[in-house]
């Protein structure tokens, strides 16, 4: 997506060779038109998968799963870090692991908002060792549905995340795929 990898090069901060600060439009201030786009273009890419639902984790993928869901006319689940006053009620809970925190935590979601056989999108804002989107599609799995393809804004292509999920058998489309982040420039890949 030329806009988006417009919007990096402009924009994005290289903090070292393995993170990219892009705070100005995704992960702290939002860009909304730009949102609009990306959630278009997710549409585009999944209109005929038979998308029932979409799955995020909170609270960067948010903004885009929103934008996709309202081009799909589906509605959007996000994943909780943090279990809620109010949600207590039968939950599906997975453990993610960061590499980059060198933390486990848990995500959950309520048990009701996932039906059998629901056919279901990820969306998430940065692929990176792909534990967030592998935790989001156990969760799918345990309410007996389908992972019917996965969208990510920035995959950082030199992590092996994007590896993992496409040779697991998952459809993954990444609208900038970062081939590197070397010497403070961004180099996108294919
Ligand atoms: P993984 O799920 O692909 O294995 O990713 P990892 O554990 O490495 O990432 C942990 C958090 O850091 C995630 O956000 C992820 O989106 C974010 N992240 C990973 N690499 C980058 C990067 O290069 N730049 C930026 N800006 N973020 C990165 P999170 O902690 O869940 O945060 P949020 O969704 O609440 O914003």
């Amino acid at each position: 997506m030329e806009l988006l990898k417009q919007k990096i090069i402009d924009e994005g901060i290289v903090l070292s060779d393995q993170v990219l600060k892009v705070d100005s439009f995704l992960n702290h201030r939002i860009d909304p038109p730009l949102m609009a786009e990306i959630g278009k273009t997710f549409a585009q890419q999944f209109r005929e998968s038979g998308i029932t639902k979409i799955l995020t984790i909170e609270s960067s993928g948010i903004a885009p799963a929103v934008m996709a869901g309202l081009e799909l006319g589906v509605p959007v689940i996000f994943a909780r870090k943090r279990k809620s006053l109010t949600l207590q009620e039968d939950l599906y809970t997975e453990k993610v692991y960061s590499f980059t925190k060198k933390e486990e935590s848990e995500v959950s979601i309520a048990r009701k908002f996932l039906a059998v056989g629901d056919r279901v999108l990820l969306i998430d804002d940065f692929l990176a060792n792909g534990e967030a989107a592998l935790a989001m599609a156990r969760i799918v799995h345990q309410a007996q549905g389908e992972v019917a393809g996965i969208g990510i804004v920035i995959e950082k292509a030199f992590q092996d995340g994007g590896s993992k999920l496409r040779e697991q058998g998952y459809r993954v489309e990444s609208l900038a795929r970062v081939a590197s982040l070397r010497d403070g420039i961004v180099s996108f890949a294919e």
